[in-house]
């Protein structure tokens, strides 16, 4: 299938466009197997581009050419050369020019999503990163900035709504009603990455918000019929996501019309072309009855985060892909942040932080690692990573903290009327905040070139006599692919010291300085902090609000872990404490299961943390933080070798079951007091008494015994609502049994007809750590409501059991791997962008023990040596078995 073996791309060999292209005029006429698509394009020489003339070489793939013209002359086949991924002219004008070219593609034949497709009879197009060239002959990077005007042509049966990116010029119709069209101008100048076009027989939710100088917009969120209520809370996250961004940042929104549509197939969250999102439905459609308060907190962050592109990734792009962190990683920190405001900055940060360890760790600790930003790739679409994501966010935060609030502002203000309007670098953005703050980020820089997770290696010292505390911090730099040494970092640590009454001691370092915000710069590989008029000895606590995305290593007594989860003033770090304590727990425990001994350890774990959850101050979504153990992937990283996912496993159950009995009467008065009867709102405060609820439920389960499970199934039975009646599933599918059957059965028959919810279903399954699941999962990749073609029944399914069924996955007989290689194949010949994120499961597979070890590698050969593999997963795989 592939014309070519794929070559990689470098950042050093980046030259600027040989061409502009200044405007753009498409003529979309929509058919399902063959839409045609003319486009004229004003094209002109780059002044910029340095050097003689070059040929225009234009990206195209899965494209049929039916005609070009070049200032209104046709040309031959003699005047072009086609090759299944170019269009190339080698003679053009010196002076600007018009190039008229009409192709036709085929929709219908189109699941890798990428282009011009159908879902649900519905059209619409994906074009980041390298689309738009299955629609047209084009520029396909993001430096090439121009103006589009769209008419889109189509049955008005089929598609009565027609949209694509900026504002409604004109609409129409034709032969007598047969057909319709709708023109679009965007005025803004863009990369062809954020073109959209939607053709679909959709029902819209409509309001309105008026900007803070005045303007009014209109917003609409399209939806399948019959759906429009649960767009409702989507359209509230909207409002507040650009009154947020106002507030906040100052940014208003600058066309007259926000529309998102929402479609089932959609290989990822969502999708911020201007003025135009489109979205993954299940990150738009939410009722009490139908979304988790998971969903509606996705909801609200997604949303925020594709309308904060307005600004951060369309109004200033990025200059090449190498620069995806730039609109990414920023644009992260700012929904993290809204999320923050909108409900506790202290549990979104615990959320962010876990989802950072579990995702970003693991990765960068395998053969997967890459720096925030990569100085290569093969296939740009397996760089949507929770590194270029997530640490790139952790990277911007870490210029909040050094800089302070308000420099950092300044930084962002001088960023945006610097380059509005262009195609930026990362090395750009950073020189804002040099300017702007007038301090030097060279060595901070590093963060975007180096991979990796740092190790701080803390020591604490107190010399009773001198009241003088000492604090050695190392930083270990850990090898990873392509990267053997590596420069000592710029680190934010945030710290406090607590004294024996478990207050705060004021910081001050013997050169007289107090720390601003109590952070300290760590900057060589070995560095002594002393600290004077320390009373008596401190316990420190380290990496306050996570201020670095580290791992910090000190040797704490337990006394020492109590005090700080009682006491912390830092109330991320009191949380960071019990999950430490949990940690080393679980990690002791699979110590002791692994030579066969009982392992009875946790009861002082289990104790102090009944002590911190009892505290009724702390708000509830908090206390639910507390109660959740670390993952059994997490307890694999910080193992980091040998691992045994079995053991991890049952060490895991043991200590869910021991603090479930330890704290039974507690957390069945928590149960009983986190009820509630009043209508549902989706709001933090109740989700966080429900997660309060949930996570209490989870622990006394955890005890197994029979009124255990009768109170699981009554609270599946008699939930009024899906926050509830999905984690009763879950946990009632992973007991398996009569009462794991019946609501597998109840939640089937009630959501067999809502294409959305029913993948709660495949995942509560893929989930089970039943020695039954590998079967149950692959008869259901059989099930009609199961589709290979819709990645969101391939991640409920396949994805799930994969990435979140530890046991099962790592099953010793190597039997989870080879099921997951086959659907990577077998998913590679429809849609390489899933194939390949579907491989990744396999990130962590040089921890597992040698037996493990050797069935992931016989896996990943197999699929190594199928033929025509897509440059995807071909990259993947390569790297996974590279030394
Ligand atoms: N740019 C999208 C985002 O917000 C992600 C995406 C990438 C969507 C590639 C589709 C294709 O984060
Ligand atoms: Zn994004």
């Amino acid at each position: 299938m592939k014309p070519e073996t794929p070559r990689p791309v470098h950042l050093k060999d980046y030259r600027p466009p040989g061409y502009l292209i200044d405007k753009v005029d498409l003529d979309v006429c929509l058919d399902a197997t063959r839409t045609r698509v003319r486009s004229r394009l004003a094209v002109r020489p780059n002044p910029d581009a340095s050097g003689r003339r070059q040929a225009l070489r234009l990206d195209g793939e899965h494209l049929e050419l039916d005609e070009i013209k070049l200032d209104r002359k046709p040309l031959s086949k003699k005047d072009y050369n086609l090759t299944d991924t170019s269009l190339t002219l080698a003679k053009t004008p010196a002076a600007p020019f018009t190039l008229e070219i009409v192709t036709f593609v085929n929709p219908e034949a189109n699941k890798a999503l990428q282009g011009l497709y159908r879902t649900n009879d519905v059209y619409c197009t994906q074009c980041e990163a390298e689309g738009f060239r299955r629609i047209t002959y084009f520029l396909d990077r993001p430096d090439a900035l121009a103006t589009y005007t769209v008419r889109i042509e189509a049955d008005p049966r089929e598609a009565p709504v027609l949209l694509s990116n900026g504002n409604l010029l004109e609409r129409g119709t034709l032969a007598g009603g047969k057909r319709h069209y709708a023109v679009w101008r965007d005025p803004f100048p863009k990369p062809c990455y954020l073109f959209a076009l939607v053709g679909g027989d959709l029902s819209p939710i409509a309001s309105t918000f008026r900007t803070m100088s005045g303007r009014t917009v209109d917003l609409a969120i399209y939806v399948e019929h019959g759906k429009e209520e649960r767009a409702a809370w989507a359209m509230d996250s909207l409002k507040r996501a650009m009154r947020w961004d106002e507030v906040r940042f100052g940014r208003e929104y600058d066309l007259d019309v926000f529309n998102i549509v929402a479609v089932s197939d959609f290989n990822m969250g969502a999708m911020e072309n201007k003025g135009l999102n489109v979205f993954n439905d299940r990150l738009i459609l939410a009722s009490p009855e139908t979304a988790t308060d998971t969903i509606f907190e996705a909801i609200e962050s997604v949303v925020a985060h594709e309308y904060f592109h307005n600004w951060t990734g369309n109004r200033i792009t990025c200059r090449d892909w190498f620069q995806l962190c730039l609109k990414e990683g920023l644009t992260v920190f700012r929904d993290q942040e809204f999320s923050g405001d909108e409900r506790s900055a202290t549990v979104q940060r615990i959320l962010d932080v876990r989802r950072l360890k579990t995702h970003q760790f693991a990765e960068d600790a395998g053969p997967l690692a890459h720096p925030v930003r990569p100085e290569t790739y093969i296939e740009i679409n397996n760089f949507y990573t929770p590194t270029v994501y997530e640490k790139g966010a952790e990277v911007v935060r870490m210029l909040q903290t050094l800089l302070g609030r308000e420099l950092f502002r300044s930084g962002m203000d001088l960023y945006f009327d610097r380059h509005d309007g262009e195609a930026a670098t990362v090395e750009e953005f950073v020189r804002c905040f040099e300017d702007a703050s007038g301090t030097d980020l060279t060595q901070f820089r590093l963060w975007y070139a180096q991979a990796g997770t740092p190790e701080l290696v803390c020591a604490l010292r107190y010399d009773k006599a001198k009241k003088r505390a000492e604090l050695d911090v190392e930083q270990v730099l850990p090898a990873t692919p392509g990267q053997a040494h590596k420069k000592p970092m710029h680190i934010p640590l945030k710290l406090g010291l607590l004294g024996a009454n478990g207050h705060d001691v004021s910081l001050k370092l013997d050169s007289g300085e107090e720390p601003a915000d109590g952070t300290l710069s760590v900057t060589k590989r070995k560095q002594t902090f002393r600290f004077v008029d320390v009373p008596s000895r401190p316990v420190p606590s380290l990496l306050r609000d996570f201020s670095a995305p580290v791992n910090v290593t000190i040797d704490l007594s337990d006394r020492d872990v109590e005090l700080l989860m009682a006491n912390d003033s830092d109330l991320f770090n009191r949380w960071q404490a019990a999950n430490s304590f949990a940690m080393r727990t679980l990690v002791e425990i699979v110590g002791l299961l692994a030579k066969g001994k009982s392992a009875s350890r946790g009861a002082r774990y289990a104790k102090a943390l009944g002590a911190a959850v009892l505290s009724d101050e702390l708000e509830p979504a908090y206390r639910a933080e507390l109660l959740k153990l670390p993952t059994q992937a997490d307890i694999a990283r910080v193992i980091g070798k040998n691992v045994d996912p079995a053991l991890i496993h049952r060490a895991h159950k043991r200590l869910s079951g021991l603090i479930g009995r330890t704290l039974g009467a507690q957390l069945a008065d928590l149960y009983a007091a986190m009820a509630e009867d009043g209508p549902f709102s989706p709001d933090a405060t109740s989700a966080g008494r429900r997660a309060l609820r949930n996570a209490a439920l989870t622990l006394l389960t955890a005890r197994a015994s029979g009124p255990d499970l009768a109170r699981l199934s009554k609270h599946y039975f008699k939930a009024s609502n899906m926050t509830d009646r999905a984690q009763a599933l879950f946990l009632l599918a992973a007991h398996g049994g009569k009462a794991g059957e019946q609501a597998l059965a109840d939640f089937h028959d009630r959501w067999k007809g809502d294409h959305v919810v029913i993948d709660a279903w495949f995942a509560a399954q893929a989930q089970s750590p039943l020695a039954g699941t590998l079967k149950r999962v692959e008869a259901l990749t059989h099930h009609p409501l199961f589709a290979l073609t819709a990645p969101n029944k391939v991640r409920a399914l396949i994805g799930t059991f994969a990435a979140a069924n530890p046991v099962q996955f790592n099953r010793p007989d190597g039997a989870g791997y080879a099921f997951i290689a086959n659907h990577v194949l077998e998913l590679d010949r429809l849609n390489p962008q899933i194939a390949a994120r579907m491989l990744g499961a396999f990130r962590s597979w040089r921890a597992l023990e040698t037996g493990r070890r050797g069935q992931a590698r016989k896996a990943l050969q197999r699929v190594a040596r199928a033929k025509n593999l897509s440059s995807d997963v071909q990259e993947i795989v390569s790297k996974m078995l590279e030394a």
